[in-house]
């Protein structure tokens, strides 16, 4: 995810798509840039975050200028640094580009274009496509904004651009698909955002720019607008903005975190965006592929991790063990780097975590790679620190999470790890091509699973007002599903401060049964292949002690669906892919209860997005 800001009109555009980049920077702050026209183009970018930008700039640029855009990235092609940092500039030095998205076939084209005798500098899909839109614009011999759109024709990907000519800086062209761009219009000025934050100070009319249209935005003169794909022209919508910035921040969400639960399809999309391959029937996962051998001959996995990427962990230890028959052992990272873990050669150590900067996680990883382990990191945040210590790794592409209780960061560790163990278990033999593909496919469908679970938030937030009052909530989920009860006693706790435990189901009966009453809710996840029928017996115990039952079943159910005092459904999928739908429900009821209780749900008390310290 990346934020793009543009300014077009009388006013200083450097100080308006610096403030602009501001606001977008929890779309991703690995790199940030802007470039500017006054009588000669100037272009400043840096790696890191806009206040590093505005410092360099400060120094090295002149601020004067009335044409302007700007970008603040979150690295999908080519390491964060200066060189791969937007904006990006032309072969012939005349074109600059933002882009926030990614362009699939960038590599066909890139190899087309170095056929044409073109060079590149970065490792950025971006480059590419202005090269794209130069070559376009030399060999037609059209106009800026008809250049974009014979170009965009031939790009397979998502892309939220704005581009202009320093030898016509009289216009900005801004085209979408798929990626969000808004467009505020002011008196005779033209704003440019990947949301409407960067203009809100300015004007309230504002186009949200549609699927496959291309704009050429000029101050002065008229502003035309057209469809990519047949060159008609199109007269946008004009709406008035009422929403408060801060409510425009969270995306219209009350909060980060209900934002970032309604966000896993999407993030679930993206993290297997390019890596499962359905009609290939294929799983491409760099780093994988290139430590094959390490993993398809190791002898056992250690995952380690705090909080919910512990959690993700104990998932992976069923995932792995059942797909890719690999012993797991999953620990807290603290526990790990204060004992003396035994490593042997063809050891593989596994490191979770969502912001990467994990002070324990870290400290693991390091004691992990001196006892001679290969060290593989899962992580959400590009560059940093835990990336930056792994032998290899993957990202898990959830984009950035603001709300400090952890959600989509969650769904997607998981949804690494599946893949990985699909690999890994394919590579070795384990399952069958025909099983591999079955659970490519189930994968595939998660998403649009997720949604339909995500649409009993209503139902949810009822349930919530039931139980808002009890100070003591036990969670229960066997197999696959008891690191989801444990999830969700965390959640709980974290944001509403009732006191949770998740527990084996099968382990109430060792001593948390003792708890049971009238005054204890119990959260169990009874899905139709998991275990059912002993679960069953399990809320049929809670219920002879008065206990009240929140079940989580599959739909279709029946029995669970009789007894139970209050119930939610998931879509049906393979049972060891069930954690990515039983999480959604338990997400949505430790929010509800902790909105209705008054509490800060994004920043709960005593605790941080990221612990970098022990
Ligand atoms: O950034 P990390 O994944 O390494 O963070 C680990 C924990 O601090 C984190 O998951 C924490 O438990 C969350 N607040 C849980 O919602």
């Amino acid at each position: 995810m990346c934020g793009i800001v543009g300014y077009i009109g009388d006013k200083n555009a450097y100080e308006i798509v610096i403030n602009g980049l501001r606001r977008l920077e929890y779309r991703g702050y690995d790199s940030s840039g802007i470039a500017l026209y006054n009588s000669e183009l100037n272009v400043c970018k840096t790696k890191g975050k806009v206040e590093k930008l505005v410092k360099k700039a400060k120094k090295n640029i002149s601020l004067e200028a009335n044409i302007g855009i700007g970008h603040t990235r979150w690295a999908t092609h080519g390491e964060p640094n200066n060189v791969n940092a937007h904006p990006l500039i032309s072969n012939n030095g005349s074109l600059v580009i933002v882009h926030n998205g990614i362009i699939e076939n960038y590599a066909t084209i890139k190899n087309e274009l170095i056929d044409k005798g073109y060079n590149f500098k970065s490792e950025t899909d971006t480059e590419v496509l202005v090269n794209l839109i130069e070559y376009v614009q030399e060999t037609e011999n059209v106009k800026l904004g008809k250049a974009v759109q014979l170009a965009l024709s031939q790009v397979v990907g998502a892309y939220a651009i704005a581009v202009f000519d320093k030898k016509k800086p009289d216009e900005i062209v801004v085209a979408r698909l798929g990626s969000p761009l808004a467009i505020g219009i002011g008196e005779s000025e033209m704003f440019i955002g990947s949301d409407v934050t960067p203009f809100l100070d300015f004007t309230r009319k504002v186009i949200y720019l549609d699927e496959g249209q291309v704009g050429v935005l000029r101050n002065h003169k008229e502003t035309k607008f057209y469809e990519i794909s047949n060159d008609s022209i199109i007269s946008p919508n004009i709406e008035t903005l009422e929403l408060e910035l801060s409510e425009i921040e969270k995306g219209g969400f009350d909060h980060f975190m209900l934002k970032e639960i309604h966000e896993q399809p999407k993030a679930i999309i993206d993290t297997l965006r390019g890596r499962l391959k359905l009609n290939k029937g294929i799983i491409k996962l760099s780093g994988i592929d290139n430590n094959l051998n390490k993993f398809t001959s190791a002898n056992k996995i250690t995952i380690i991790g705090c909080g919910t990427s512990w959690h993700a962990g104990l998932v992976g230890e069923y995932i792995f063990e059942k797909i890719s028959r690999i012993p797991v052992e999953v620990e807290y990272a603290s526990e790990f780097r204060y004992r003396d873990p035994i490593i042997n050669p063809n050891d593989i150590v596994i490191a979770i975590s969502q912001s990467g900067e994990t002070a324990d996680t870290l400290a693991a990883m390091k004691l992990a790679k001196e006892k001679g382990a290969f060290v593989f990191g899962i992580c959400n945040v590009v560059g940093s620190s835990i990336t930056r210590e792994s032998n290899s790794g993957t990202y898990t592409h959830a984009g950035p999470e603001i709300g400090v209780a952890s959600t989509k960061a969650f769904t997607t560790q998981i949804t690494v790890l599946y893949l990985m163990a699909l690999k890994i278990g394919k590579a070795k033999g384990i399952i069958s091509n025909n099983v591999f593909n079955k659970y490519l496919a189930e994968l595939n469908l998660i998403p649009e699973k997720i949604e339909k679970s995500l649409s009993f938030n209503n139902k949810i937030e009822e349930i919530a007002d039931q139980i808002k009052d009890s100070t003591n909530c036990l969670y229960l989920g066997r197999g696959f599903n008891f690191p989801v009860a444990l999830e969700g006693a965390l959640k709980l706790k974290e944001i509403s401060y009732i006191h949770a435990e998740g527990y084996p189901a099968a382990e109430m009966k060792h001593g948390p049964i003792a708890l049971i009453d009238e005054n204890m809710p119990t959260v169990v996840i009874a899905t139709a292949k998991g275990h059912y029928e002993k679960v069953v017996s399990n809320i049929r115990e809670i219920q002879s002690r008065k206990g009240k039952i929140i079940a989580i079943i599959t739909e279709g159910d029946k029995d669970v669906k009789e007894i139970a005092d209050y119930y939610i459904e998931i879509p049906e999928t393979i049972e060891s892919l069930t954690p990515l739908l039983t999480t959604i429900p338990l997400q949505l009821l430790s929010y509800h209860i902790a909105v209705k209780l008054g509490k800060n749900v994004d920043q709960p008390r005593n605790l941080a997005k990221s612990v970098t310290v022990e």
